[in-house]
């Protein structure tokens, strides 16, 4: 018996790791709180849920040269992710905004639409605090008994909070976040690229 298995338009999340996170995580978080302090904005008028607080539109983090690090780790990963891929053409990193969750903060379901990829990277929270969730909605459509979940077989798959990772998708790939059931806060960055 001949076989093959074809994985047709599968949703692709890359996940890294930065290895020298720990070196930048608490100057980091206290950066962020600082300009929270300083009375920068709330973005994302639009979303949701509007008990996170977010700079989507009010601070870019890719100019924050305190980020750099961060910000070369999330690029280097953009560009081998689209290797992966065989995606042509340049990146151009639009831009990332920092969010920080409080106890019993959520995101709704969205994806990020206008860009190509798009990526969150774990910055700080303890273990346990709210996991990113990705789904492509057909977890209704038919019921089938599953033995053991895998990436193959599930509709929603679940990714772990941890400091230091970073996860990049497809912009259209919907992904949300848990309910942050923690009473220390979560902090996250998000990052969307065009391809030109
Ligand atoms: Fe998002």
């Amino acid at each position: 018996m001949q076989k093959k298995i074809n994985r047709l338009f599968p949703k692709v999340v890359g996940v890294y790791v930065f290895d020298n996170h720990k070196k930048y995580e608490e100057q980091l978080v206290s950066k962020c709180d600082s300009i929270k302090e300083k009375g920068t904005g709330v973005g994302g008028q639009n979303w949701i849920s509007q008990s996170v607080y977010n700079t989507e539109n009010t601070y870019d983090v890719n100019k924050d040269e305190d980020f750099d690090p961060i910000t070369d780790f999330i690029r280097a990963c953009a560009v081998d992710y689209c290797k992966e891929l065989n995606y042509s053409g340049t990146l151009n990193h639009t831009n990332t905004f920092f969010n920080i969750y409080n106890k019993y903060d959520y995101q709704d379901w969205h994806d990020h639409p206008g860009t190509h990829l798009s990526g969150v990277y774990c910055l700080s929270g303890e273990k346990g605090s709210a996991d990113i969730h990705f789904t492509d909605f057909n977890f209704d459509k038919i019921r089938l008994n599953i033995k053991e979940y895998n990436t193959d077989n599930s509709s929603i798959w679940r990714e772990e909070f941890v400091p230091g990772k970073f996860l990049i998708f497809r912009s259209d790939l919907h992904h949300c976040v848990n309910r942050h059931e923690l009473d220390s806060k979560r902090y996250s960055l998000a990052t969307n690229f065009l391809i030109k």
